[in-house]
């Protein structure tokens, strides 16, 4: 191999007449008769290739048989372009090498895909071969963009007085909320340690010891189940302070957010992020983390429903509606599919009437007075071609469906500007929502979230009143960290187990070394942590995690390169006393 004297993205016209030595990969070969064009690449970009038969002294005919992904060293000499060759596109782009030697490293086999664009191949193969897609310039260019984020983070914390501590990975199996991931242990046969679903418990004892201001970019793990957004084993920019109120954190985190992507993507973020509670966020948006960058707000229509001879909606606890401008267009069909849509979330059904000429047509509209239009079309800004869409149902449900219908029709129109980034901090969560089915109470944040002070007396009254000191921060439609300021007197942290339905045995057994802790000097404090892949998925501007991660598990957790999770044998699970009861699969 020739030692290369520059990469394949850095030669100019200033380098025209020297002799330059580079190594790389063939990213295309072009065959013009006695010519032979190859665009070599590597990490940092390409440089066009000229092989000349009448200067080059080897052997041509291998040099017309080059074919891609080929890793080749070259020797050669610096030549401006042709005029008419000159690529602006390209960072080398107006300058080639004329090839006097070359070496071929390795032969690359025959491609399993084009490398030139990632729709060509499926998801699943470009995943099994994920090595090659790693070669893409999308891929680099996010792998770059991720590492950037890294270097900004630690250096903006480290100068704010933060410090990096590690946690353990091996750690006891404490439910935070999804399922963990069990690692069994040898020495101890029949026990087993837990992968952490984040460094919560770790990094809120470290604020006990006295280590204000810590954070860790660290890996977490969830057994939960997969969406665009998730992976089983995910990162986190995990923090905590002490000392701290809700003010302190959203300061130091809009900070931290605004440094972030100033640096990496050169976007002025707003000085103090808007903020909004939950409620209003579930009222006018049915989503705890609303996409901000359109409007189409839900609007309340129970008392025009309500007057109407409609009645499908008279007992319904909510009826809400969304205005789509210039949705009159939508055909049976397209109405069809959104009432299928916003059936996945429980709704019966989807209601809807078009504005035409001042009044509502279609739909449901024969159940409204002309007295009832009018109004309904002055208060719901009504416009002529617009639709409007309805649900009524139990709370909860109408919220949640129309809040997705309304996210699947700004997808449909094109409602969101990529180029725009919408930070709003969500805050004043509830402490508990209640699980029907378990006939229990579950942490909304997690089981260590304070309740709001004022909101103390009603966890003896009504549990499921009380607020939270729990602050999401969302941004265009995903929540990018979630936090609160933590419980520090153990009993109000007995009584949280407690309405969690663990019995003083069970909260003994699973968090008794924090409820201890607590109770040796334990300072206020609170902290935050952010998705890091969901932020690098916006700094990208991607709406697939896999997108960011250099080696993602697919949606059924499983990693198609290295074929993980496997079976393992048997002196293996012999060992760790371990017998596989039977597989269903
Ligand atoms: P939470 O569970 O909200 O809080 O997680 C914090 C942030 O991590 C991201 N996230 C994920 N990203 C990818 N895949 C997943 N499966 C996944 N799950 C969560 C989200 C989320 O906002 N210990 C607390 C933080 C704290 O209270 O300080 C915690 O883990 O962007």
């Amino acid at each position: 191999m020739y030692k290369r004297t520059h990469h394949c993205g850095e030669l100019q016209t200033s380098n025209i007449s020297e002799k330059i030595q580079l190594n790389g990969w063939v990213n295309t070969v072009r065959l013009h008769g006695q010519v032979v064009f190859v665009d070599l690449r590597d990490r940092f970009g390409k440089t066009q290739l000229v092989f000349n038969a009448d200067s080059f002294s080897g052997d041509f005919d291998a040099v017309k048989k080059l074919s891609m992904e080929d890793v080749l060293s070259i020797k050669g000499k610096v030549q401006a372009r042709d005029e008419s060759a000159i690529n602006p596109e390209m960072k080398t782009g107006e300058i080639e090498v004329n090839i006097s030697e070359y070496i071929m490293l390795n032969e690359a086999a025959p491609l399993p895909f084009v490398l030139s664009n990632r729709e060509n191949a499926e998801e699943n193969l470009r995943l099994k071969y994920r090595y090659l897609e790693l070669r893409m310039e999308e891929l680099q260019k996010n792998m770059l963009i991720r590492h950037e984020t890294y270097q900004f983070v630690r250096s903006y914390l480290s100068e704010k007085n933060f410090i990096e501590i590690e946690t353990p990975m091996l750690m006891k199996s404490t439910p935070e909320g999804a399922r963990d991931y069990l690692v069994p242990s040898r020495i101890h046969k029949g026990k087993f340690y837990a992968l952490p679903q984040s460094p919560q418990l770790y990094k809120q004892i470290l604020m006990i010891s006295g280590y204000d201001r810590y954070f860790q970019i660290v890996k977490c793990f969830r057994d939960e189940d997969l969406r665009a957004d998730r992976q089983p084993e995910f990162t986190q920019i995990d923090m905590e302070l002490s000392f701290v109120d809700e003010e302190d954190i959203f300061e130091k985190m809009e900070g931290l957010t605004k440094h972030v992507f100033n640096k990496v993507i050169n976007i002025d973020l707003p000085d103090s992020f808007p903020r909004m509670t939950y409620a209003d966020a579930m009222e006018n948006y049915g989503s705890d983390k609303p996409d901000l960058r359109y409007e189409m707000k839900l609007l309340d229509v129970k008392s025009f429903t309500d007057a109407s001879d409609f009645n499908a909606f008279k007992s319904a606890e909510k009826v809400k509606a969304i205005r789509v401008n210039d949705g009159a267009k939508y055909s049976r069909k397209n109405i069809d599919e959104l009432t299928d849509f916003v059936k996945k979330y429980k709704a019966k059904g989807l209601a809807w009437m078009k504005g035409d000429d001042g009044k509502f047509v279609g739909g449901i509209s024969k159940f409204f007075s002309e007295d009832i239009q009018k109004s309904m079309w002055k208060n719901l800004g009504m416009n002529e071609g617009d639709i409007l869409f309805m649900i009524g149902d139990e709370s909860k449900i109408t919220l949640n469906a129309l809040g997705h219908l309304r996210v699947k029709i700004a997808k449909r129109e094109s409602l969101a500007n990529s180029g725009d980034f919408k930070p709003v901090w969500i805050t004043e969560f509830p402490m508990f929502d209640y699980d029907d089915e378990a006939k229990r109470f579950v942490a909304i944040h997690h089981p260590f979230t304070a309740p709001r002070e004022i909101d103390l007396i009603l966890l003896d009254t009504e549990p499921g009143k009380a607020l939270s000191r729990g602050y999401d921060l969302t941004m265009n439609g995903y929540e990018i960290a979630g936090g609160s300021i933590r419980i520090h007197s153990p009993k109000i942290q007995e009584k949280v187990f407690s309405l969690l339905g663990l019995s003083k045995e069970e909260a003994i057994e699973k968090f008794g070394f924090l409820v201890e802790a607590l109770s040796y000097g334990a300072p206020p404090h609170g902290g935050i942590a952010f998705g890091f892949d969901r932020l690098v998925m916006l700094l990208a501007g991607t709406e697939n995690i896999r997108d960011v991660i250099a080696f993602p598990k697919t949606t059924s957790a499983t990693s198609l390169m290295d074929e993980s999770p496997s079976n393992v044998n048997t002196i293996q699970l012999d060992e760790l006393g371990i017998q596989i009861k039977s597989i269903k699969n």
